[in-house]
């Protein structure tokens, strides 16, 4: 793989970090800077930080940042090769990698293996003796035409222990080891097995495209284990973090700004098949933050459209606030029938009704809430306002919250202020929790943060720098990085007027690169004018002169006892200190 690291430098000259972010997130413009709410971790307000002078990003909620490479890996969980194609393409570099075979990743692999296996299963399900049955069932039965057969590349798992793998080992030539990384084989005591015996089999295609795992049927209802497995956790597939059908819905959810939500496969074909095209399949679990962040680059609805059983009203319920903080609106589609597929089923055009009249999620759930208590009594009150107001609080929009809580205040005859007041108690309960979790910096840290993040976002004098190296000499910085910058920029600013943020960076030695650039990514307030600056630096300087001075005298004390510090020398700090604190 080596020139890759040269070629990268290349392709990362050419691409600009805030262009990159804003095909996935909504950037701010604050300051110097650009903020978001981060895509890696749970928010309510922006930690993320994007800064285009250098070129960086940085989370202070969880602490990951990087460049444009380390973005996308994590954006797209990509390794480190993949993203350097993605970006190549984009910056229009050609890239010379020393050999393919070297340069393919391991995800590439498995996502080849999966292509193969799958027309292998497809073959088997159209084509093969053995598929017959199942290629009955499924447009019998369940109605499916060839032609969606082949949309979604549905198959047949023949039932052998070894259909698949000897086509893949002793055909294609490839290693046992490969397939049970790709999760398609399992090792037991010497032998591999086949991971799907006789079943229906759906790809798991990602939204870029790549089959990264199964789910297989069993095509009769008592068949032996359950009714559905999916391929377990490889490099490439984690439980929860793609949809069923996303990459056939993509560009009619673009389109439409809406992607529906269903639970299962047949559901989303057979919406598919009366034309209804922008609608994915969650699989059985509730909505993942990660599918969330999936859909909000498609769509700015979500429709859904789950199970009417208790299972369905639960994930339905655990979506919502997922779906919030990605600033989705949300609605819920009431059809006749115990899922969409069975509904479409029975009408098809009663079932494209239901989805014309969705209603607003918590309309919904007011609406059903009411129904199901006595909105009059006393625990019926508490019942309904304990189940809807832990979802209103995590309304992004604080418009359409108090609407909510204004309906809500009616229906269950309760006044305004009530509610807020619950509404309030409990999202302090939950601050607490967070807080505890959070380790809080010391006072002495964020200040040294602080001043630098003033010295180097506002760089075009060197007076700022000089008026704190006044005050702060001596001073010892509690962040050891902070303190060999702060001595850098000294020797710096003997030589030369101004500061060039790039080309000081550059002669900083490399491991205090990431506290540098932290510093250019501290959200800062506006100041009015420069005097109004300066007096802050300032300020910011003799309050962090004052601990540097307290911890001596803290250290003299102690020393007195065993040594014979002078006096002279203790009341020389008092004074520096008073005379100090006067003029804070
Ligand atoms: N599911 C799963 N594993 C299971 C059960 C369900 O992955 N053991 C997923 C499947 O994607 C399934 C969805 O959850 O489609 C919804 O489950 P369920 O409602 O039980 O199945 P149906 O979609 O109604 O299945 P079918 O129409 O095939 O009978
Ligand atoms: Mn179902």
């Amino acid at each position: 793989m080596w020139g890759a690291m040269d070629q990268a430098s290349q392709v990362r000259e050419k691409i600009d970090i805030v262009s990159l972010i804003s095909e996935y997130l909504k950037l701010k413009k604050m300051g110097r800077n650009f903020t978001t709410i981060c895509p890696f971790h749970s928010e309510n307000t922006p930690s993320f930080v994007v800064s285009p002078e250098r070129q960086i990003w940085h989370c202070f909620g969880c602490g990951k940042g990087g460049d444009a490479f380390s973005f996308l890996m994590e954006y797209e969980s990509l390794e480190f090769i993949e993203a350097l194609r993605i970006l190549a393409k984009k910056a229009g570099v050609t890239l010379k990698l020393a050999d393919t075979s070297a340069t393919s990743s391991k995800k590439e692999k498995i996502y080849s293996l999966n292509k193969i296996a799958s027309s292998f299963y497809n073959y088997i399900l159209l084509n093969h003796p053995m598929g017959k049955a199942a290629l009955e069932y499924l447009m019998k039965k369940r109605g499916l035409s060839q032609n969606l057969i082949k949309t979604f590349n549905i198959g047949f798992a023949p039932p052998g222990r070894n259909s698949l793998s000897n086509y893949l080992i002793n055909k294609k030539k490839n290693n046992p080891w490969d397939l049970i990384e790709a999760g398609l084989v399992f090792k037991k005591d010497e032998n591999i097995f086949d991971f799907f015996r006789e079943r229906i089999i759906f790809p798991l295609v990602d939204h870029r495209g790549n089959i990264v795992g199964f789910s297989g049927r069993h095509i009769t209802e008592n068949g032996f284990g359950p009714k559905y497995i999916n391929t377990k956790d490889t490099l490439v597939y984690h439980k929860g973090s793609m949809f069923f059908g996303l990459n056939a819905a993509k560009e009619e959810i673009k389109k439409q700004g809406i992607a529906i939500v269903m639970e299962g496969e047949f559901d989303v074909i057979s919406a598919f098949s009366q034309g209804i095209k922008n609608t994915v399949a969650l699989k059985g679990t509730a909505l993942t933050e990660q599918q969330a962040l999936l859909l909000s680059r498609f769509a700015t609805k979500v429709s859904l459209c789950l199970d009417k059983d208790e299972a369905g009203l639960i994930a339905l319920k655990r979506s919502i606030p997922v779906l919030e903080k990605r600033g989705l609106s949300i609605t819920v589609v009431a059809f006749d029938g115990k899922d969409p597929d069975d509904a479409i089923k029975k009408s098809p055009a009663s079932f494209k009704k239901s989805l014309k009249n969705d209603v607003d999620v918590y309309d919904f759930l007011i609406g059903k809430l009411s129904k199901e208590n006595d909105a009059s009594s006393v625990s019926g009150k508490k019942k309904i306002s304990d189940e809807i107001l832990p979802l209103i609080s995590a309304v992004q929009n604080e418009v359409v919250k108090e609407h909510y809580l204004k309906k809500l205040s009616q229906v269950i005859d309760t006044s305004y202020e009530s509610l807020m007041t619950q509404l309030y108690k409990k999202e302090e309960d939950r601050t607490e929790k967070v807080f505890s979790k959070i380790q809080i910096k010391d006072r002495r840290e964020i200040l040294e943060e602080y001043l630098m993040s003033l010295i180097l976002q506002n760089n075009s004098e060197n007076n700022l720098f000089i008026n704190s190296k006044d005050i702060l000499t001596p001073y010892e910085f509690k962040i050891l990085s902070l303190g060999k910058i702060f001595i850098e920029l000294s020797s710096f600013f003997k030589k030369s007027k101004g500061l060039n943020i790039n080309t000081f960076s550059k002669n900083l030695p490399k491991e205090l690169i990431p506290a540098y650039d932290k510093c250019f990514l501290i959200p800062l307030p506006k100041f009015e004018s420069s005097e109004k600056l300066e007096a802050e630096v300032l300020k910011v300087s003799k309050e962090l002169k004052i601990f540097y001075l307290k911890e001596r005298i803290g250290r003299i004390g102690i020393s007195l006892k065993g040594e014979k510090t002078s006096l002279s020398d203790i009341e020389k700090i008092r004074d520096e200190i008073a005379k100090i604190t006067s003029q804070l």
